[in-house]
């Protein structure tokens, strides 16, 4: 296992830790809903958002308990929106993380409370004095995860992928759509350590600037596993972007040349790290890795 692979799995146990510690348990007939909320975000994942916070946070010498906070906070965040991506109404997916999705597993209501009683949890999390002693900081970490997540970032992403099944959108929609759908939570990621740490507004920038071509990357890689990939190793069904007929860089560029884009970005997002040591060199790592990634 190379370094990076050893990097991810340590933060990874990490933060399935501190998620477990911070879930409620239920006590009576509300068990059923925080059963499902752990059953979904501790079923696995990547936890690629979480180690992005962590690696963005030691660039400014961020407390470790303080990124782990945030850390577990954007898994819930983005378990969340997995959730609710799964359910019949959007994308009908029966399994996740290489288990049933959790509306099968539980039904639909208490997937979407799971989905409800995770994202606000995230919140709550970002607001609690244990997350940064500074007022100040917890506000901006809720106003900016408030956006990534919200209506101009995930879930009006989310809006208009689904009128890319309908529509014909071209590659500058489709490039609108991914970045809100999947950049912003991203973004938030790779910004939260230059929040925590009050890093200077030009190192926030550079962040996001290296985010914002990163979430790209992402999305254009995850649609080029689900027309490329296999569901073993995906955990997820593959094949359902064609089936629903949507608009994706890999419907309308054709895979070698979406692949081409992704790799492209992937460069930019690096070139955008110039002004960090080779403190960065695990953020330009994960640019790689997100582009040649197998789930
Ligand atoms: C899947 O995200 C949903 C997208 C935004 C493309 P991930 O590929 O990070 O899913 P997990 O967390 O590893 O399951
Ligand atoms: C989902 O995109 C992005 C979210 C905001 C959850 P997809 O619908 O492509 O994600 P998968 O392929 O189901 O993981
Ligand atoms: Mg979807
Ligand atoms: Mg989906
Ligand atoms: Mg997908």
């Amino acid at each position: 296992m190379n370094h990076l692979e050893n990097a991810l799995k340590k933060t990874a146990r990490a933060v399935t830790n501190e998620v477990e510690r911070l879930l409620p348990k239920g006590d009576g007939l509300d068990s059923r809903l925080f059963e499902a909320m752990s059953y979904a975000i501790l079923a696995g994942g990547k936890r690629l958002r979480p180690f992005l916070v962590v690696t963005s946070s030691q660039l400014f010498n961020v407390l470790p308990n303080s990124a782990l906070r945030v850390a577990a906070a954007v898994e819930m965040a983005h378990t969340y929106s997995l959730i609710h991506d799964d359910l019949p109404a959007m994308d009908n997916d029966d399994l996740r993380r290489g288990k049933l999705t959790c509306h099968i597993k539980f039904d639909e209501a208490t997937a979407i409370l799971a989905g409800d009683g995770l994202i606000t949890l995230a919140f709550g999390i970002l607001g609690d004095e244990k997350t940064h002693s500074d007022a100040e900081v917890r506000c901006r970490l809720i106003t900016s995860l408030a956006g990534s997540a919200g209506g101009r970032g995930m879930v009006g992403g989310q809006m208009i992928d689904l009128a890319a099944e309908n529509e014909g959108l071209d590659i500058g929609a489709i490039t609108r759509l991914q970045r809100m759908k999947t950049g912003e939570l991203i973004a938030f990621s790779c910004t939260a350590g230059a929040i925590l740490g009050k890093a200077p507004e030009q190192a926030y920038d550079a962040l996001h600037g290296y985010a914002h071509d990163l979430g790209l990357a992402f999305q254009i890689t995850d649609d080029l596993l689900d027309t490329l990939g296999n569901e073993e190793n995906l955990g997820k069904r593959a094949g359902k972007d064609a089936e629903a007929g949507k608009a994706t860089f890999v419907s309308i560029l054709g895979a070698d040349r979406a692949r081409e884009q992704a790799n492209m970005l992937a460069d930019q997002a690096i070139a955008h790290l110039e002004m960090f040591d080779e403190k960065a060199d695990v953020l330009r790592e994960i640019a790689r890795f997100v582009v040649e990634r197998q789930n």
